[in-house]
């Protein structure tokens, strides 16, 4: 019997945890016999297939072997390029951008593939839903340390940056209280306050600032002033990347008329903000940046994404394209892609965890 084949892509952004959602697809899919199953990996997300020449890798037991522990991604991932954008340079040195997809699923029928994997965020699952829509037997994996993926409870890779954030808090804790100062951590979350607000809780932060809790700088001197007259002379500020001033809005930059916004400048603005609204305390910025990214999974993150690959392998030989494992209540279950894009999943500025926060003191500027 002619063996099955599938691909599997990672794409967006890494994050720990996409190594181990890799390993346990390709164990599970080594328990099927009748057919076997073959996995290939593109490299560097569908670049490697679309790429001349092309980037495709067999992902057998040994190729997968251990890998749950390490960070990053075996076979590469990028944002850039992909089925719908691929970049052609023109003789100016300037990039135009065309549509492949037709193309890219034409190569897969050609090649053999009975199904597709795409590991990836909310951009690469709008990805995967348009090549499903236009025929391609595909199914969606979720993943991003943000968490604001609205379709799944949690994603892998978002505790693991939560630990390396939370660490951060610690750390400077110790140094700005030794000094005195006032220490802004800057964190990553796009336009979402999960991993401050968590890292915040976790390591006892005085003030948290969320994209989706504007801030008054008002507010905070108050909050600080208090504290400081109480005898309490520093305080550590954690701040999401996408947080703004009441009024205001996130800061951040596009490369290229393509890409997403990188964010960055929310430490630095709010230092200047309490310095101009009359702190005189010593303030330090730390962008903690791609360390929340970086390195292994935490254990829960390796147990989440191990159960992603085993559930993606099973929907794939069931035949359940167009849809995405999603972890919800507690259970591992697939999503239609509808329910996956314009689902983005924010901090409830009423949730239980925001109330806890504030019950413990955390100022939010709000
Ligand atoms: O989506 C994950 C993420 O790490 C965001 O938190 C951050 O804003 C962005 O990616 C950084 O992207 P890049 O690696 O392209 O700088």
């Amino acid at each position: 019997m002619r063996k099955k084949k599938v691909l599997i892509a990672t794409s967006g952004g890494d994050c720990p945890g996409l190594n181990a959602v890799l390993r346990s697809f390709v164990k599970r899919a080594g328990m099927e016999k009748n057919p076997e199953w073959e996995v290939w990996g593109s490299i560097q997300s569908f670049n490697g297939l679309l790429g001349q020449p092309q980037d495709l890798r067999l992902l057998d037991r040994k190729a997968v072997s251990g890998i749950h522990v390490k960070g990053g991604t075996i076979i590469g991932t990028t944002k850039r390029g992909g089925p719908f954008n691929w970049p052609v340079k023109q003789s100016d040195g300037s990039y135009t951008y065309v549509d492949r997809s037709d193309e890219m699923i034409q190569i897969c029928k050609d090649i053999g593939f009975d199904a597709v994997v795409n590991i990836g965020g909310d951009g690469s699952q709008a990805m995967s839903k348009r090549l499903f829509d236009k025929g391609l037997p595909i199914i969606g994996v979720p993943k991003t340390i943000d968490n604001d993926l609205g379709a799944t409870d949690v994603t892998f890779g978002f505790q693991s940056a939560v630990d390396v954030a939370a660490e951060a808090v610690d750390r400077l804790v110790s140094t700005a209280e030794s000094h005195n100062r006032i220490l802004v951590l800057e964190v990553m979350g796009k336009n979402s306050g999960w991993i401050a607000l968590h890292a915040s809780v976790a390591g006892g932060a005085e003030i948290c600032l969320l994209p989706e809790i504007p801030y008054d700088i008002r507010k905070i001197k108050h909050f600080l002033d208090q504290r400081f007259e109480g005898g309490k002379k520093f305080a550590v500020v954690v701040v999401a990347e996408g947080a703004m001033p009441k009024g205001g809005i996130a800061l951040g930059v596009k490369e290229t008329e393509l890409s997403s916004v990188r964010f960055e400048g929310a430490a630095q603005r709010l230092a200047e903000a309490l310095q101009l609204a009359g702190i005189e305390t010593g303030i330090r910025c730390t962008i903690l940046g791609h360390v929340q990214r970086g390195g292994g999974p935490v254990p829960y993150d390796r147990v989440l994404a191990s159960q992603y690959g085993v559930k993606a392998f099973e929907m794939v030989r069931e035949g359940q394209f167009g849809h995405m494992v999603a972890f919800q209540a507690n259970k591992i279950v697939s999503v239609p892609f509808e329910d996956v894009s314009n689902n983005a999943k924010f901090v409830d500025p009423d949730c239980f965890l925001v109330h806890t926060a504030k019950s413990i003191n955390i100022c939010f500027g709000d």
